[in-house]
């Protein structure tokens, strides 16, 4: 055990890659050696001690994290140990939304269950989005805005970092 972590996101506007960079900052902080990468399918889980995984729901799914989780299902095994999803649902307080956006990394990341879940508000950016984009979130009534809450996703990462106690700071 040397103690790398590695933390993989997907993104298509952005947004995930700074949650996915303050959950880094937060376990660089806490001491361990941590690798931030976009997901992708050459990132290998065997490099490393303790693996998390992160990315947006589209649409109601997070095909960019079920890709990878399904191409490297026996590395991430042992490793997998804390996963979160960016999506718009979780800025609404409602609860039917919300489940269905936590379906969404649940059965991204199935049959792994790991004991760190994280499901955090993300944003949209009108400038980025293509007009049938637009008419998607309107339909179904979604804010537009900048929502990430880095002190909430810092919390969770400081819960993450705590947990790792097999892979210990370097
Ligand atoms: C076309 C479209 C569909 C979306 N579908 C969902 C969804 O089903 N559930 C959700 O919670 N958020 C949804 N979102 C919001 C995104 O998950 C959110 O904007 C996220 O921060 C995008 O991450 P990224 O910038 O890393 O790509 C959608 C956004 C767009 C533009």
């Amino acid at each position: 055990m040397n103690g790398r972590i590695l933390v993989a996101y997907a993104t298509r506007a952005g947004s995930t890659a700074g949650v996915a960079g303050a959950v880094t900052e937060v376990l660089r902080d806490a001491g361990y050696d941590t690798d931030l990468s976009l997901l992708n399918s050459d990132l290998m889980p065997e490099h490393y001690d303790a693996v998390i995984l992160g990315g947006p729901i589209y649409m109601g799914a997070m095909r960019e994290v079920e890709e990878y989780v399904r191409a490297h299902h026996a590395a991430l095994e042992s490793r997998f140990k804390a996963a979160f999803a960016v999506g718009m649902s979780f800025v609404e307080d409602d609860e039917e939304k919300r489940a269905l956006a936590r379906a969404a990394l649940s059965k991204a990341i199935s049959p792994f269950e790991p004991a760190h879940l994280g499901y955090f508000a993300g944003k949209t950016d009108p400038a980025k989005l293509s007009f049938l984009q637009k008419v998607a979130l309107k339909v179904v009534s979604s804010p537009i805005g900048d929502f990430r809450d880095y002190e909430a996703i810092k919390a969770w990462a400081l819960e993450v970092a705590g947990d790792l106690g097999g892979s210990h700071p370097a």
